[in-house]
Parts: C-alpha cells; sequence; structure tokens
C-alpha cells in the first residue's frame, strides 16, 4: 500500500514525507512545484537514504490524477498539502486561491471517495478567527472567514464533511493547525518563503541573518500581558507526527465519526515578544525588532486546546519553543538563496 502526498516537496508535506520514509512506509508525491524546489527530493534522501515516488503533477487537472490513479492502484490513504496559503496574496487574487485550493480539493475527492480512500486535510485555526473562549477548543462556532485563503479552509472543511456523509465508506480527518514553525533538525529541509516573508519566524531569522533591517512587532498595546499578540507555535516536526498518527487511526479504523476535526497545537499561548526573548535565549542571537502599529485583520490571542487529539488520537506536541526556534535558526544559517 502506498500513501499520497499532494503538495509533498513544500514546508509541511516535505516533514511528513521524511517522516513516513523513515517508518518505511511507500510514499507517492506529487506536487506542481508552484511554492516549492524539486531540491527538496535531494534534502529528503539525505536525511532518509530513500526517495519517494515522485510526479510533477497538478492535483487540479483531472486528466493528470486520472493517470496517477491509474498508474497507482494501490494507493491506501492521502495527506492532501496541496494549496496557496499567502493570506494577503488571496485578497489581491481570490479566484486563483478558490480554483486551486477548492479546485484541486475537488479533483482529489473525486479521485477518492468511490475508492473510500481516506483522507487526512490541513486546514487551519484560521477558521476559528477571534474566538470567544481560549484556549479554542474544536467546538468552537466557527466566525465569518477574515480572507479569502481563510474561505478556501472552511469551504474545504465542509465539502469533505459532505462527502463523508454522501460516501458512507470514505473518512476524513480535518487537522486544523496552529503556527508551524521551525525545521527538521538536520537543517536540509525547511520553508522557503518566497519574497518578502508575512509569517513572523522567518521573517525574525532573516532579519537576524541580516536580509531584513528590522522585525516590525505588529502591535504593543493588546489587551495581553505584554500587549502583544498571542500565538500558539507548534514545531514542523511535531505536526509532522501528527498527520503520521491520525493517518494510522483512520487505517486501523478507529474512528468514531466518518469525518474527525482535531486541532493541532502545544496549548501553550505565546507572545511576540515572548517569541523573540526565547529566540535571544535558543540562539545566542540578538533580534533587532522594534513596536509597530497593530496589522490589520490580526486576530489579538490564538491558541489550542489540544486535548481532543491527544485523548482519541494519543497525540501530543513534544518539542519546546525554544527546540522549534534554534531549528528555525539552524535552517535559516543552511539556506542557499
Ligand atoms: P507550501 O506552500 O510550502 O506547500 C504546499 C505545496 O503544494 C507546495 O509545494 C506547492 O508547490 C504545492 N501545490 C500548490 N498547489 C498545487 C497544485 N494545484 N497541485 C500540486 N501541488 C500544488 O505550504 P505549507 O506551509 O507546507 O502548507 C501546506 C498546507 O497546510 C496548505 O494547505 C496550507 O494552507 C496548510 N496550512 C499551512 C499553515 C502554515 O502556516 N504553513 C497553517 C495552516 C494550514
Ligand atoms: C497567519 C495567517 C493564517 C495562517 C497562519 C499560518 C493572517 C491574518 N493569518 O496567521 O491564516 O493560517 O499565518 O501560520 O495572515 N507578527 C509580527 N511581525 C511580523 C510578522 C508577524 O509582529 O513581521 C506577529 C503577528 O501580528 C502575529 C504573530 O506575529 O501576532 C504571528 O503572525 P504570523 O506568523 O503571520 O501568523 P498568524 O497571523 O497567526
Amino acid at each position: 500500500m502506498k500513501i499520497l502526498i499532494t503538495g509533498g516537496l513544500g514546508y509541511i508535506g516535505s516533514h511528513v514525507t521524511t517522516l513516513l520514509l523513515q517508518n518505511n512506509i511507500d510514499v507517492v508525491v506529487i506536487d506542481n512545484l508552484e511554492n516549492s524546489r524539486i531540491q527538496v527530493l535531494d534534502g529528503i534522501k539525505s536525511i532518509t537514504g530513500k526517495l519517494p515516488l515522485f510526479r510533477k503533477i497538478d492535483v487540479s487537472n483531472e486528466s493528470e490524477m486520472n493517470q496517477l490513479f491509474d498508474e497507482f492502484t494501490d494507493i491506501g490513504g492521502v495527506i492532501h498539502f496541496a494549496a496557496f496559503k499567502s493570506v494577503s496574496e488571496s485578497v489581491s487574487e481570490p479566484l486563483k486561491y478558490y480554483n486551486n485550493n477548492l479546485g484541486g480539493l475537488q479533483q482529489l475527492l473525486k479521485q477518492i471517495v468511490t475508492r473510500s480512500i481516506p483522507l487526512i486535510f490541513s486546514s487551519s485555526c484560521t477558521v476559528y478567527g477571534q474566538s470567544e473562549t481560549l484556549p479554542i477548543r474544536e467546538d468552537e462556532p466557527l466566525k465569518p472567514a477574515t480572507s479569502p485563503y481563510g474561505s478556501t479552509k472552511k469551504i474545504g472543511e465542509q465539502i469533505i464533511e459532505d462527502c463523508c456523509k454522501a460516501y458512507p465508506d470514505f473518512k476524513a480527518i480535518l487537522l486544523r493547525y496552529f503556527n508551524p514553525i521551525g525545521a527538521h533538525s538536520s537543517a536540509k529541509i525547511g520553508e522557503y518563503p518566497v519574497g518578502v516573508p508575512q509569517n513572523l519566524v522567518p521573517y525574525l531569522t532573516q532579519t537576524v541573518r541580516g536580509i531584513r533591517p528590522v522585525l516590525k512587532v505588529f502591535g504593543s498595546s493588546y489587551d495581553t500581558p505584554d500587549g502583544s499578540c498571542i500565538r500558539d507555535y507548534i514545531h514542523v516536526m511535531d505536526l509532522a507526527q501528527a498527520h503520521i498518527e491520525s493517518l494510522d487511526y483512520l487505517l486501523k479504523k478507529k474512528n468514531v465519526e466518518a469525518c474527525e476535526v482535531y486541532n493541532v497545537g502545544t496549548g501553550n499561548g505565546v507572545s511576540v515578544l515572548e517569541l523573540i526573548e526565547s529566540f535571544e535565549s535558543a540562539t545566542g542571537k540578538k533580534v533587532p525588532f522594534e513596536l509597530s502599529d497593530p496589522r490589520p485583520g490580526d486576530t489579538v490571542s490564538a491558541y489550542a486546546d489540544p486535548s481532543k487529539i491527544e485523548t482519541n488520537i494519543g497525540w501530543k506536541a513534544r518539542y519546546s519553543l525554544e527546540e522549534s526556534l534554534y531549528s528555525a535558526w539552524k535552517w535559516e544559517e543552511n539556506i542557499k538563496n
């Protein structure tokens, strides 16, 4: 049996592919390289000693997907990462996001629902918006999406839930990631931000490296202990492990519902200023930063209640914030632009 990873050369997908190969699981990766590089395969090979089967395929292309499922008749599970993820770009180019993120999901579902192949879907804590209660539980009412990107995650979840109802043998898990950071400890794979990073940690590491002059802390008078925003930062290797364990849970038919939803976070709320301090203590490097205006659209505080995934699936985050930030820095030092 093979596991199909869509978007498997991207940031999270490459870490999951690596872990699957290390667990001696046969992997087929598809990626259209829109936001990744083929050299990621070298990194995976150098960590695991193996290469996944790779096809350069667009998940939203029906005939390419038909060919893929004709070629590999033993696909027994799918982890679906392939999507665009820039919030700001989704605001200026909404159709690009609806086409790719939802068109791709639909083409994938066409292949797998009738074959009853279980699915793990990459969702996001963005579906909660500013939650009324903290930490955030999965049954928290969802807020209207604040961007087309967020909409694609909410609608994507709904499409999968509808398919689980319509096809009784089709099972899925929706994983709502909080803020993935860091890289594999080898520093051979990690995140390549395209252009100026929008996310905090890649901006911070580029600033420390001297590529950016100063890190702006977006907002310093929020109603939080130190005035800066609070998030739940999770090591990408912990996140990768959550996929492995969720897939195993589905394949062993331990699920109770046809479609189950889980937060993937540490449960620790960390402010931007605390993160800067942790980075400095983990790496011994000073972070040039200044307090700045809030970023429009930011939620003030978001961190997970991760107890559901721990109780049902047995997964729990293991890495500390310092370990995550140290790995992010080692990766940054290794990036050859
Ligand atoms: P990424 O951009 O690094 O990886 C996505 C990969 O999918 C890329 O390699 C890209 O080339 C590929 N891809 C995009 N469209 C494709 C298509 N139509 N056909 C084939 N390949 C395609 O992103 P990531 O950070 O690894 O995120 C993976 C998934 O997790 C995405 O669905 C993203 O929305 C979701 N997610 C990410 C975060 C985060 O902070 N990184 C948070 C929550 C959810
Ligand atoms: C963003 C996305 C979210 C996505 C998530 C993935 C928005 C509004 N939301 O969330 O949909 O799922 O990334 O990781 O873009 N910050 C600074 N200075 C910077 C950059 C960020 O202070 O230069 C702060 C932000 O204000 C925020 C925190 O750092 O408080 C984290 O920001 P970021 O990494 O962009 O993630 P999110 O905003 O949580």
